[in-house]
């Protein structure tokens, strides 16, 4: 799997593709967006722009947030379970993006392969924006970004900690640690390592990231606490990566080795028992909900950004 290169068209495909500055700006207007909706201020940015989204897995937060954030700025948001199009029985993917390119403004894409992807962007005349595979989940992590930032402070020179398997979602912060500057230590299991290419990736942009198998030694003294469910979706050796996660339980105990002021972040669905217990993620120090609701911010900027409206 090679880094993405974003190329001209105004994709959002991997942080990887970007540099720290377009991110912050991102950031800057979701974090400016939010504020408006607060205040019931909504300016028609992407009067009739339209989207499309084609989900190949199940999700809540990212269709709704997205078809939310299409209505809040004025344009239309068109869902579609892959199945339902022709796509679903064998139509190809580049047919697919030719077409679509002619009826809509932004396309965006959840799939297993980052591949199927890669190739929709390839041949899409408009913007793609990765709404999840099994390489990354980017439009999450500016969402986690801004929940620690509203909590904790500025991101850089902090330290995260990520505990359990080296997932999409792990693999997205992996890119953000080196374009943020924190510190990221990942437990996990050696077989559920992320990719050794991400983890070369941001070391050769200066990231400091540490692999290594002890969540006491990862969460010592850190910022935020992150963990994500045990089996994702696509996963086929799910019994296998459970009882290799049995000891990965983000619980009180681990919590309290992190600093008294760290945040419990994940993404969503949790599974309460298994990466995290109940105490914890219902607990004072968790944030899900407020990083749930700033999916929709942050699509919002995501959206203008793709749509150089930013
Ligand atoms: N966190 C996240 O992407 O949630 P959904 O799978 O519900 O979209
Ligand atoms: N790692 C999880 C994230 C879900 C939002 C999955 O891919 O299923």
């Amino acid at each position: 799997m090679a880094i993405t290169d974003t190329g001209k068209t105004r994709h959002f495909l991997d942080l990887s593709a970007f540099d720290a500055a377009t991110l912050r700006l991102i950031l800057d207007h979701a974090a400016q967006l939010k504020a408006e909706r607060k205040s019931g201020e909504f300016r028609p940015l992407l009067a009739n722009k339209k989207l499309a989204m084609i989900f190949e897995k199940n999700s809540t937060r990212t269709r709704v947030s997205f078809e939310v954030a299409m209505m809040d700025l004025g344009g239309h948001a068109l869902p579609f379970n892959s199945n339902e199009l022709q796509i679903g029985r064998g139509e190809t993917v580049a047919d697919t993006a030719r077409v679509l390119s002619r009826y809509v403004d932004a396309i965006m894409l959840r799939c297993h392969s980052h591949d199927k992807l890669l190739e929709l962007a390839k041949n899409a005349g408009v913007p793609v924006i990765n709404g999840l595979t099994e390489y990354s989940h980017p439009c999450q992590i500016i969402a986690d970004i801004l929940t620690f930032e509203e909590h904790v402070g500025p991101i850089a020179g902090k330290t995260i900690a990520w505990i359990g398997d080296g997932n999409n979602v792990a693999q997205s912060w992996i890119m953000a640690a080196a374009l943020f500057g924190c510190k990221l230590r990942l437990a996990c299991p050696p077989k559920l390592n992320p990719l050794p290419e991400v983890v070369e990736w941001a070391k050769s942009r200066g990231g400091d990231i540490e692999l290594m198998t002890s969540p006491e030694k990862a969460v010592a003294g850190a910022d935020a606490v992150i963990t994500d469910t045990w089996v994702s979706m696509g996963d086929v050796h799910a019994e296998a990566q459970i009882k290799m996660l049995a000891s990965y339980q983000v619980n009180a105990a681990l919590m309290k080795k992190a600093s008294p002021s760290a945040v419990f972040l994940h993404c969503l669905p949790a599974h309460r028992g298994e990466e995290v217990t109940e105490d914890v993620i219902d607990g004072p120090q968790s944030r899900v909900f407020d990083e749930a609701e700033n999916r929709l911010h942050v699509q919002k900027a995501i959206l203008l950004w793709c749509l150089a409206k930013i």
